[in-house]
């Protein structure tokens, strides 16, 4: 476990006594931000105008996917080397329709939207990222879920031939993650497929990845090769590598700091040298949407 510490995300990224920077402009616009997304109006960004996405490069240049390396521009490097086509994901456990499903095969079913979201790693800092998507509910519902399921698992390829740094004891292998039903279910939550209105660079989990907004980034498993409905609590990675400081639910709070690091501030990626802190928003702007799902729990005891 002391050697997994050291790979623990990113504390090196926190800049714990940084300046704060209040930016009333974005509060209010979070909410606007993600109804017009549900309500599927393209673009949703009406409302929320100072939220300007990060650039093309900033998001595919900094990233975290630990299956090429640790490094934040590891993955740009050596993500190429990934085969995506063909892709086919496993659909199983307690579905109706189980299988092995093409990419081709489930993008005919569904409609691509673009979503401008919010995106805040566990490490503060955080983007604003113009995803192309379809909702997880369209295709959960279309494999039909059984009365029983209380859980999405999902997992990202498993492939060290292609992937550096699955041949290293980094974490567990391969990387996997999952979400309540609910949550699963929810409107906001979509997998991605492009960026820009361009495919989804390998780097950031080309070709398919979750995107839960209201979470910390982990959550957002690339690369997925398999879902699955089951009646009991997944496994998470980063949960079970380190459970004290990274919870099963993970969702953005300013009032639940990491152990080791304070989550009220996080930088913008881009944002200049002497940009300063913003505010971290309860749920990532998006409370409006989502608090709902954990009425009556305690968030600091389900963190
Ligand atoms: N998925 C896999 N398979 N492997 C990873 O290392 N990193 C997570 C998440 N999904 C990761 C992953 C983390 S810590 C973050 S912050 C986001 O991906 C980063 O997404 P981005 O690189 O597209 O910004």
């Amino acid at each position: 476990m002391a050697g997994r510490w050291r790979n623990s995300l990113c504390w090196s990224d926190v800049t714990p006594r940084a300046a704060y920077l209040n930016r009333r402009q974005i509060m209010a616009g979070a909410g606007a931000l993600a109804l017009g997304g549900i309500a599927g109006q393209g673009r949703a960004a009406t409302g929320a105008d100072d939220l300007t996405p990060n650039s093309w490069d900033e998001i595919t240049s900094y990233n975290n996917y630990y299956e090429f390396g640790t490094g934040k521009e590891d993955p740009r490097r050596n993500a190429g080397q990934m085969v995506t086509d063909p892709w086919t994901v496993e659909i199983n456990g307690l579905v109706d329709k189980p299988g092995s499903y093409d990419l081709a095969d489930i993008l005919s079913g569904v409609t691509i939207e673009e979503r401008l979201y919010r995106f805040r790693c566990v490490e503060a800092w955080s983007m604003v990222i113009p995803w192309q998507g379809f909702e997880l509910a369209d295709l959960l519902t279309r494999v039909g879920v059984q009365p029983g399921a209380k859980y999405v698992a999902f997992q990202t390829l498993h492939r060290p031939a292609e992937m550096p740094g699955q041949r290293s004891p980094i974490l567990d292998w391969p990387y996997v993650e999952g979400l309540r039903l609910d949550e699963a279910m929810h409107p906001l939550t979509i997998m991605a497929t492009g960026l820009y209105d361009k495919p989804l660079p390998n780097q950031n989990g080309a070709p398919l990845r979750l995107v839960v907004p209201w979470k910390y980034g982990f959550k957002s498993i690339k690369s997925v090769v398999r879902i699955t409905l089951t009646d009991t609590q997944p496994p998470a990675t980063w949960n079970q590598t380190n459970p004290r400081e990274y919870g099963f639910y993970s969702n953005v709070n300013p009032q639940v700091d990491h152990p080791r690091w304070s989550q009220a501030t996080e930088r913008r990626i881009g944002g200049g040298l002497f940009a300063g802190r913003e505010p971290t928003l309860m749920f990532n702007g998006y409370a409006e949407e989502v608090s709902q799902l954990y009425a009556g729990m305690d968030l600091a005891k389900f963190f």
